[in-house]
């Protein structure tokens, strides 16, 4: 398969129904967790993770659109963490490094389709976030993830290198930072 397409952000699609639909799809199969209870379950679960960037920040939610296959992967973003009351009620562990908002205070979480990985899309998601960063002028982003995850050495590549890992219930939480401020521009 090769690359076509390009970036773009949900709130200028004239039809966001077929990019919603992929979101969906690629956030199940991206997630840790697989079985639930009801569907109600897997709905207030998909809600708890998603609603806040489509519902408040759909200008920070961007797709890779390849023009055969369409939407391929996506990042949610927020610019502004420490604002994000939301969040703060519904994502577990969110308030846990709250100390490192002022210093980072975008942050993001992005997916790829399966079959789709490994081929540079979710780096050029990421860079294509932290540009927008930079244009609002934030000094930092981060991301959280789990010590253990596979993506850990995707981020660093991508220059996320500022770590604190912080214990959350029987397993624990690893913060990673880029700073913008200290970056050079080309
Ligand atoms: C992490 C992810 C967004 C990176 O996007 P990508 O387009 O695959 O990444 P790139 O091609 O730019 O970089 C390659 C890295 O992607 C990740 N990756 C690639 N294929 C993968 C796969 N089949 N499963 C999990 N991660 C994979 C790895 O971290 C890989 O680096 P590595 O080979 O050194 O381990 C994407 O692989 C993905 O959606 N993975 C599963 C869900 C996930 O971990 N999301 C992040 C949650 S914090």
């Amino acid at each position: 398969m090769t690359i076509g397409g390009g970036v773009v952000r949900l709130s200028d699609l004239a039809d966001p129904v077929p990019a919603l639909t992929a979101f969906e799809r690629i956030f199940f199969e991206s997630s840790v967790r697989t079985v639930f209870a009801s569907e109600g379950e897997r709905r207030s679960f998909f809600r708890r993770w998603t609603s806040f960037y489509l519902e408040q920040c759909p200008d920070q939610v961007w797709f890779w659109q390849d023009p055969q296959a369409g939407e391929i992967a996506y990042l949610t973003g927020c610019l502004h963490s420490a604002d994000a009351g939301l969040l703060y009620r519904d994502v577990p562990g969110y308030a846990l490094f709250e100390s490192q908002f002022p210093d980072f205070p975008a942050h993001f979480h992005v997916n790829c389709q399966s079959e789709w990985r490994g081929r540079g899309l979710g780096a050029r998601l990421v860079e294509h976030f932290m540009e927008e960063c930079r244009r609002v002028g934030a000094r930092g982003v981060h991301l959280v993830t789990a010590p253990e995850a596979r993506n850990v050495g995707f981020y660093q590549r991508l220059g996320f290198t500022v770590r604190q890992t912080r214990p959350f219930g029987s397993r624990s939480l690893l913060f990673l930072g880029r700073c913008l401020m200290t970056e050079t521009r080309e």
